[in-house]
């Protein structure tokens, strides 16, 4: 007999979601705006994962004995956030492409499954315009059971079908695009058909046709120590030492007025002026806004010099959409 023991922490039992960095870097895409993009994701996004994680606290702790009424709402707010965040990922991280280009390989696919890429493309496009007004989800989804791709409309994060996974995700709910479009969800599904990154489609297709799952699709670079959102939070809520700092450029600075709660912001092109406020007895955690590239390259350069310094994994953004506090920052700081 096996004398393996499974050990369940509080936060397995809880399955608690963690906020997954924005994979598309949002101020690239074309004709889709950053502040979209970034107010989808941290507010829309970011709420599904602070739903989810809420609803399952309570059903943890739910009684013996809870009424049923209780347990099927609860377990009907847990499916529907599990299908928006797993949906939202999905759609961020199949965006920052070329749309035009289709690969050989995914136009070879298309046109076995659907007779052509514009017969796939005109049932897509049409299904996303009959949503107009509406809200839902339009997916190209590749069905295990039946070993074939085929577009489905999932009315709502909740309607995802049976034994298939989705490999391009379009999200049809009016906080998609208003910011950008108003109500004109016709040059919304222009704009995402054009910014569809073929390369992750060609992933997710090739992953679930050989029965494996879909890739996790996260920017993050492994190549240097980092925190999540997440860790950070528990840190500061245990009381350790942690500085903070906010390393965003100052172009981007400049059209901000907050920043995380307790941090502060210094200028990530000059170094040399600041790291001597630094105590290189505390731990430094160092964010950017998505986490891409300006936090890692101060986390490196407050490394080369001998701090314990370690860049948070989606940056603020990933702070905000997972509910952390923001203040004000201080004029000139
Ligand atoms: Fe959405």
């Amino acid at each position: 007999m096996s004398n393996i023991k499974l050990v369940l922490t509080r936060k397995d039992i809880t399955m608690q979601q963690e906020i997954t960095p924005i994979p598309v870097r949002p101020w690239t895409l074309n004709g889709l705006s950053e502040r979209l993009i970034v107010s989808h994701y941290e507010n829309n996004y970011g709420g599904a994962v602070r739903t989810l994680n809420a609803v399952r606290r309570e059903l943890a702790g739910l009684e013996a004995g809870a009424p049923g009424y209780r347990i099927r709402a609860l377990k009907r707010e847990e499916l529907t956030a599990m299908g928006s965040v797993a949906l939202h990922e999905l759609y961020f991280a199949n965006l920052g492409g070329e749309g035009n280009k289709i690969p050989d390989q995914i136009r070879a696919v298309l046109e076995e499954h659907f007779g052509s890429v514009s017969a796939w493309r005109r049932e897509f496009v049409g299904a996303a315009q009959s949503l107009a007004g509406g809200s839902g989800w339009v997916l190209l989804t590749y069905s295990r059971r039946d070993r074939r791709l085929w577009n489905q409309i999932a009315f709502d994060h909740s309607q995802a079908a049976v034994d298939a996974a989705p490999v391009l995700a379009l999200d049809m709910y009016e906080h998609a695009y208003h910011l950008d479009f108003g109500a004109n969800a016709t040059a919304y599904i222009d704009a995402f058909m054009r910014n569809v990154d073929w390369a992750a489609v060609t992933g997710r297709l090739a992953a679930v046709s050989a029965d494996r799952s879909l890739p996790h699709e996260d920017p993050s670079d492994k190549s240097l120590p980092s925190l999540s959102v997440e860790e950070l939070s528990a840190q500061l809520a245990k009381g350790e030492r942690v500085q903070v700092l906010d390393a965003r450029p100052r172009h981007h600075i400049s059209r901000v007025t907050d920043l995380m709660e307790g941090a502060i912001w210094r200028d990530p092109d000059r170094v040399e002026e600041w790291i001597g406020e630094l105590s290189t007895d505390e731990p430094v955690a160092v964010y950017c806004a998505y986490g891409f590239h300006v936090g890692c390259n101060v986390t490196k350069a407050l490394r080369e010099r001998g701090f314990d310094a370690r860049y948070i994994r989606g940056g603020v953004s990933a702070w905000y959409a997972a509910g952390g506090a923001r203040a004000m920052r201080p004029a000139g700081g």
